[in-house]
Parts: structure tokens; sequence; C-alpha cells
């Protein structure tokens, strides 16, 4: 277990903010475009604060919202003790992640997540960037879609060693070396979860719960340290009782 002094200040904050909400469940804030996006993102936050420990802002949101938009959600959201982390899967140069990332702070984000693929010296300049100001980058280990064993499961040289490897290993490599905060591995990927948990020091964030076909109860067997639910929740009936029903799941350690 890592000791809390070994803790980035985005790995503190997002630990304290699980056990003070005792929910490692991070609600993913998705509306279809037939929502008043505005009002769903304040509604949801206000109603299912109690349950989460965090929001995550995909392109649903970060597209059609303004900064000013989106600095009110991750306000509001701060405001009931919520840690904010932007969904855009980055992957550029340099200089353009450095300005993307630059305006998701500004906005209020806590942490950013990125796609590996930008390569080495990227990744180690994102997480210089978000370390400077106390955030976060979460990087991309194996995703949740099926399609991801095309991609994620490809064997690719390693110029380094010599050897093949699979693209997950060479990520997740990729990932603690640069010191990232946390890593996204899909829920579903039951196997690749399992066997990157024996051998990571960073917390594994996962989507892929419910309407994807993973289950809290097989993640956390499995090693996943917060959980990622979207429609799950949002697109129900009951979005508190369904979210208060992922929570009583995911009660931190
Ligand atoms: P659902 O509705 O399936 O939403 O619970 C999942 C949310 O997470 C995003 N997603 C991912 N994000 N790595 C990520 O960083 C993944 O492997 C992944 N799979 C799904 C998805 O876009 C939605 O916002």
């Amino acid at each position: 277990m890592t000791r809390v002094s070994d803790l980035t200040p985005f790995q503190k904050r997002i630990t304290e903010k699980s056990k003070l909400k005792n929910s490692r469940i991070i609600l993913s804030l998705d509306p279809t475009p037939s929502h008043d996006l505005k009002k769903f993102a304040m509604n949801s936050i206000n109603q299912l604060q109690r349950h989460v420990c965090a929001v995550k802002i995909n392109f649903h949101l970060i597209l059609p919202f303004s900064a000013t938009d989106l600095t009110e959600t991750t306000e509001l959201a701060h405001s009931h003790g919520l840690e904010c982390i932007a969904d855009i899967k980055l992957n550029d140069i340099t200089n353009t992640n450095h300005i993307a990332i630059q305006y998701l702070m500004e906005m209020g984000f806590d942490a950013v997540i990125v796609n590996p693929l930008m390569g080495k010296a990227a990744l180690k300049s994102a997480v210089k960037q978000t370390h400077e100001k106390n955030c976060g980058i979460i990087a991309l280990t194996y995703m949740s879609h099926p399609g991801a064993r095309e991609y994620y499961g490809a064997k690719v040289f390693n110029q380094r060693t010599g050897r093949i490897i699979s693209m997950y290993k060479m990520f997740l490599a990729m990932a603690m070396d640069a010191k990232v905060d946390g890593i996204v591995v899909g829920a579903n990927q039951s196997d690749i979860l399992r066997e990157i948990s024996h051998v990571r020091r960073i917390p594994i964030f996962s989507p892929g719960i419910g309407i994807q076909g993973g289950r809290i109860d097989r993640a956390i067997k499995n090693g996943t340290d917060y959980f990622i639910v979207g429609r799950s929740i949002i697109a129900s009936a009951n979005p508190v009782k369904e979210a208060r029903k992922f929570q009583r799941l995911a009660v931190p350690y």
C-alpha cells in the first residue's frame, strides 16, 4: 500500500474525498444532446454529489460548453467537495498538449486523461506541467470498449529492449516511468486488470461498469481503485437510487 506521504497532491485529494463521501465512484457527466446541458450538469452534481468522489467530464460537455460554463461546473463540483477530471484522452505534440492542459486547469479541472501514444517525453512534460499546479495526469492503459484489444492488445517491438511486447505493457511502463497520477483500465477487461494490478504502484481508474458489462464487485477483486460510471446512473429512471447502489459497492478500503 502506498504511504500517504508518497501520494501526489491529486492522489491525496481524491483519496481524502473518497473517504469523506464514502465512495470510490466517479460520475461520468455524459448527457445526450437532447438535454438542457447546463441544467443537466448542475442538477446532476447537486443531486448525486453525496454518492460520488469526483466528476469526469468528456466531450459531451467540453465541446458545447463555453469556458464560463465549464468553470461554473467545476466550481459547483468543488463546492460539494468533488474532484474534477477532464476526459479528453489528449494525444498531441507537447506544445499543443501544454496549451490544452493550461486551459483545462484554468477552468478548474484537477486532472486530465491523456493517451500515452503521445510518447514518453510528451507524457513527462504533461505530468510536470500539472504537478506544478498540484493537478494530475491519468494515462490510458487499456480501454474498456471491445475494440481495445485491436490496439492496446497489439504486439509491438520495444526498441529499448529489442523485445516484442503488448502495447498496454509498454503504456503501463511509460505511465509508471512518467510518474502519472493514475491509469485507466476498463473494469470489463478482467484478465488485464488483474495482471496490471499485481505489478502497478499507481491508482487504477476503471470505466466500463454497467452498460459496458463491467461489475464493481469483480473489478474490486481485480484491483480497481476508482470506478467511472456514466449511463448506468444518469440514464436510469432514478439516478440517485442507482448512484447509492453503486456507492454501497464501492466504499473506500
Ligand atoms: P458509461 O456510460 O459507459 O460511460 O459508464 C463511460 C465514460 O467513460 C468514458 N470511457 C473511457 N474513458 N478510458 C477512458 O478514459 C476508457 O477506456 C473509457 N471507456 C469509456 C466514456 O467515453 C464515457 O465518458
